[in-house]
């Protein structure tokens, strides 16, 4: 006999009697009619032989939804990596160009170099106890140390099938000499821009040639196919770059470009001041309305915006494997940033003390970090006692959002990044909505973008 019972979870209204009934220590969720889950409730909990056990309790347990003898689905559970599995470098403090809005900018950080030796050591350690690592090349501006992307790359060359790299960049050092170095690496390759015209880049200030802009249209010019097979685009949304993204993501997409990421404006570095140019949670809302607006007229279709389907994961899978979109986020356990003055890091979207793994404690598994079990603690907090998220019925796919984010807005990381939150309550209740309607224009985005089945029975 097994006792099954309703695991935590919240509700949230669809349209006439649907009902979507959310998890919230992970991110299951199915719909019911008002009818099925109040006898669902009249039910639970149970005791009954689990080859007697209805259908609809067993796909509620594969769901998250409920748990058997107290415990639930293994899938169901978060299972952080016991050590780091994703790893970003800063090479260098230093870069070519002035951007106003610069979170990585401070004076002293800036002449800061990366040494070969901290990085070997770390990804050595981590070799010895990871079977995959994905390496990303960061700054600063990371191919103003290409000798030293170089040297790690070769020096990993017995470890290659075990390794995925990526670079993120300003793309203002482009040569065929680096073009050729990445593509022959199988670099997948990040390029920051905020937009196709010099007024919308007007946040990412350069008094040299090329611009930014002028680097994308000459690597689009010469190398088109290395632009289509390795890019993918990342834009910061600001009061100067916002008007322009949705033509942004258009003229990406007739190029041939696969995704486009979008992050929003946080008053860090050098941007500390920029508070006109920051976008209001209405504001962020409306962007991403026009975006799913476009998605749902099939004017974007080709162009995967990876904050968006990394938002629909959460939907597909039980615990989603997205390094941000999930609670507790890759800060908590599968990420580690080893930054240009040779410390380490759980994540590096802000400079601030609360992300600093302690010297002592490199070397332990991530769960005994002091700095990682904070991450894990405020999740906890937000689903329990947080003034927002606790009562909020999406927390399971929410997770609370980016806490780098929230502490740069607020100053604490017992909170929400408003901006965040906003984004949350309007698109995963868009999502629900959709889930249960006649057309699902952006399921069928999702679909062409990532072809993942749902983990679990949804509805
Ligand atoms: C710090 S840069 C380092 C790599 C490289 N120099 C580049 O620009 O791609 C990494 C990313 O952070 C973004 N970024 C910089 N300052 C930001 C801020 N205040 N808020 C949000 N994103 C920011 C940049 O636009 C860039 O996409
Ligand atoms: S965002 Fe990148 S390119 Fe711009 S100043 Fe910062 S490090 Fe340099
Ligand atoms: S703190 Fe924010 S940026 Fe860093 S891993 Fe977590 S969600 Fe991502
Ligand atoms: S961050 Fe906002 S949307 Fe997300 S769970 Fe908390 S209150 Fe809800």
């Amino acid at each position: 006999m097994s006792h099954y019972a309703w695991a935590s979870h919240r509700t949230f209204p669809l349209q006439g009697e649907d009902l979507a009934v959310l998890a919230d220590r992970n991110s299951g969720w199915c719909v019911l009619t008002r009818d099925e889950y109040l006898s669902l409730n009249a039910a639970l909990p149970i005791r009954i032989g689990e080859a007697d056990a209805p259908a609809a309790l067993d796909r509620l347990w594969a769901a998250g939804l409920a748990t058997r003898d107290g415990l639930h689905a293994d899938r169901a559970l978060y299972q952080p990596s016991t050590y780091p599995t994703a790893v970003l470098l800063k090479l260098t403090g230093t870069c070519n160009i002035e951007c106003e809005y610069c979170y990585d900018y401070d004076a002293k950080r800036f002449k800061a170099q990366q040494s070969f030796a901290s990085i070997r050591d770390t990804l050595q350690r981590l070799l010895d106890r990871q079977d995959r690592i994905s390496v990303a090349f960061h700054g600063g501006e990371p191919l103003l140390r290409f000798g030293l992307i170089q040297d790690v790359v070769d020096w990993l060359a017995p470890h290659r099938a075990r390794i995925g790299y990526s670079i993120q960049t300003n793309a203002t050092r482009f040569t065929p000499a680096v073009l050729d170095f990445l593509d022959r690496h199988d670099f997948s390759v990040g390029i920051s821009l905020d937009g196709v015209d010099e007024a919308s880049n007007g946040l990412r200030t350069t008094r040299r040639s090329p611009t930014p802009l002028e680097g994308v249209r000459r690597l689009m010019r010469e190398r088109p196919e290395f632009v289509r097979d390795r890019c993918g685009f990342l834009a910061v949304a600001s009061q100067t770059s916002a008007p322009g993204l949705p033509a942004f993501a258009t003229w990406l997409q007739a190029f041939g470009v696969s995704g486009l990421s979008i992050t929003f404006l946080d008053l860090a570095g050098r941007g500390a001041g920029l508070v006109d140019q920051r976008l209001s949670p209405d504001e962020a809302v409306e962007l991403y309305r026009t975006l799913i607006g476009m998605i749902r007229r099939g004017e974007i279709k080709e162009l995967g915006i990876r904050n968006l389907i990394a938002r629909m994961h959460n939907l597909f899978m039980l615990q989603s494997r997205d390094m941000c979109y999930r609670g507790p986020c890759g800060a908590a356990g599968d990420f580690l940033v080893l930054d240009a003055e040779g410390g380490q890091r759980t994540c590096d979207c802000v400079y601030h003390p609360y992300f600093e793994v302690e010297a002592a404690d490199v070397d332990a598994p991530s769960q005994s970090q002091p700095a990682r079990r904070a991450i894990l603690d405020r999740h906890e907090w937000l689903r329990t006692e947080g003034d927002t998220c606790a009562t909020c019925p999406i927390f399971g796919l929410c997770g609370g959002t980016c806490v780098a984010k929230a502490i740069v807005r607020t100053g604490t990381d017992r909170s929400v990044d408003p901006v965040e939150c906003a984004l949350s309550k309007y698109i995963y209740p868009e999502l629900l909505r959709e889930f249960v309607a006649a057309e699902r224009p952006l399921f069928e985005y999702y679909a062409r973008h990532e072809a993942k089945p749902f983990e679990f029975l949804a509805a």
